[in-house]
């Protein structure tokens, strides 16, 4: 599954950017949001989704790069979440955090930052459900356009091997510099979410962007 992030696009024309995703044929629509504390970037937030929100059809995944998600998780899934994540590094709870988007009734990721190691994540599995999903981060969390870190790959290995033993039938998102060369590479190594924002959004030609990171593994 292919899903777009608009941090990076033409935001003064948001509902262009909305038709451009669906029109690309990407399953999904990314959207990164940042507090200036967990990350050293502002992005938007909840007013911004909710205007979105009636616009489009598509899922919209919440990427929550917040200090204290805790706190926000059900104005999220109100302002129209489909899919919420929230870092494992943050201030709260991740078995709190994880059960209060259960109540809400969507699926959860927690997402990992490229020097935590994926192994922080397995004390958390078992309480998480089908759909959910773990989003290991391919570049630093707080900017779109970085280059993607190919140091990652093991880690997404070692999850997918873990998530085999344990049965578990969990997703892995990966999200950063993701192209269709850096998207095989992941998709080879077990992830089957990929976030791609400039990649997708910055292409001439959208459909073939997404259409490359849909090619089957060879
Ligand atoms: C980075 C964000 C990503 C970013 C991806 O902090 O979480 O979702 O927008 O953008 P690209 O694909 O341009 O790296
Ligand atoms: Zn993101």
């Amino acid at each position: 599954m292919v899903l777009a992030s608009i941090l990076n696009s033409d935001l003064l024309n948001l509902a262009k950017v909305a038709d451009t995703v669906r029109e690309s044929g990407a399953d999904a629509l990314h959207y990164d949001v940042m507090d200036g504390r967990f990350v050293d970037n502002i992005s938007f937030g909840l007013p911004v989704l909710s205007s979105l929100r009636p616009y489009t059809k598509q899922p919209i995944d919440v990427h929550l790069m917040i200090a204290e998600p805790l706190r926000f998780i059900e104005r999220f899934v109100k302002a129209g979440a489909d899919l919420l994540s929230f870092h494992i590094e943050s201030d709260s709870d991740p078995k709190e955090t994880l059960r209060c988007i259960h109540a809400c009734g969507i699926p959860a990721g927690i997402a990992v930052s490229p020097d935590t190691p994926v192994s922080a994540v397995y004390p958390y599995l078992s309480g998480m459900q089908k759909d959910d999903f773990i989003l290991l981060m391919t570049v630093y969390p707080g900017l779109g356009g970085q280059k993607f870190m190919p140091e990652i790959l093991p880690k997404i290995r070692a999850l997918s091997a873990f998530l085999s033993k344990e049965q578990l039938p969990l997703h892995i998102e990966v999200d950063g510099g993701i192209n269709a060369e850096t998207g095989m590479q992941c998709r080879k190594a077990g992830a089957d979410y990929l976030v791609a924002g400039s990649y997708v959004l910055g292409s001439p030609d959208p459909a073939a962007a997404v259409a490359s990171l849909n090619t089957p593994i060879l």
